[in-house]
């Protein structure tokens, strides 16, 4: 099994002000999937446009001042939901032209959160699908939370990417995304950044702040989420989504270009 990650900084124009899908590049990695060898797959991809800005307008997962507060929020919740919705819609299209079956899970509708964190979700509806070889593709959304302080929270598709390995135990998590991997600075503001080719939680690493929208903690996120999963003894990869036939390469077992995110034996661990 493999778990792989389309970042909305691939699929969708990030910086557009409007939500925005990136044609070019769904189309070439859906035709990269189909072109590919693997037993079991599944897809988690992330929000870009159609996430960001409504998650932070509204300001969801921030605390409810009071009931006129809890309408807005509840008001961004819907309007966020239906437009990732509409992301994912177009996602499960592009693959299921190229031949690959897609099959959507809607988060916000089996997974809750407890302060901003997955607490406990049936996957079982996954294992049904995968059994059958179909391809499971699930998204970055918004999600219930029962912290009665916040009562809606953002879930990224990188926790979700760390869920669905700590339970599923897949032999490979992927994360593509718009740079070659982890660098020692933001590559995209320091033309000096060096490619880390594997870092561990002992590494001291200095991520940037997402430049953008983002409101669930851009590389800085990715690589919390990833660095926990890999000290729970389950590997990930980075890589550039945007270098042409990598999905293709990662996917066959190929060695490309990226970082890989390594565990510590717990014995070192301080
Ligand atoms: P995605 O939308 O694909 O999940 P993000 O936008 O959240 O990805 O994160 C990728 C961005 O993180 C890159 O475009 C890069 O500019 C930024 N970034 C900041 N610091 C770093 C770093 N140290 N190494 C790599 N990328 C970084
Ligand atoms: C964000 O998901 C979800 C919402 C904003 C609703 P991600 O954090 O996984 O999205 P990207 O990959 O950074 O765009």
């Amino acid at each position: 099994m493999i778990i792989l990650k389309l970042g909305g900084s691939v699929i969708t124009r990030k910086e557009a002000e409007k939500p925005t899908i990136n044609p070019e590049n769904l189309a070439r990695i859906a035709r990269e999937i189909s072109l590919s060898s693997y037993q079991q797959l599944i897809i988690v991809h992330g929000a870009g446009s159609f996430g960001h800005p409504f998650a932070r307008k509204y300001g969801i997962g921030d605390k409810i001042s009071d009931l006129k507060d809890l309408q807005h929020k509840m008001q961004g919740f819907s309007i966020t939901q239906e437009h990732v919705r509409q992301l994912n819609l177009k996602v499960t299209e592009y693959l299921r032209k190229n031949g690959v079956n897609a099959v959507s899970l809607q988060p916000s509708s089996f997974i809750k959160t407890e302060n901003k964190r997955i607490k406990g979700a049936d996957l079982s509806i996954i294992k049904n699908y995968l059994d059958l070889n179909f391809t499971p593709v699930l998204y970055g959304d918004v999600v219930l939370d029962s912290d009665d302080s916040i009562k809606m929270a953002v879930l990224s598709g990188d926790q979700l990417i760390q869920y669905l390995a700590l339970n599923l135990k897949p032999e490979r998590v992927i994360l593509a995304t718009d740079v070659d991997g982890i660098y020692d600075k933001d590559p995209k503001k320091h033309k000096d950044a060096h490619l880390l080719e594997v870092v561990s939680s002992k590494d001291p690493l200095q991520i940037g702040e997402a430049e953008t929208v983002d409101v669930t903690g851009g590389m800085g996120g990715k690589v919390f989420e990833l660095l926990q999963l890999a000290d729970e003894g389950i590997e990930s990869e980075i890589i550039n989504a945007n270098r042409i036939d990598i999905i293709k390469n990662v996917l066959n077992g190929d060695k490309v270009k990226g970082t890989r995110i390594k565990g510590i034996k717990k014995e070192l661990r301080k």
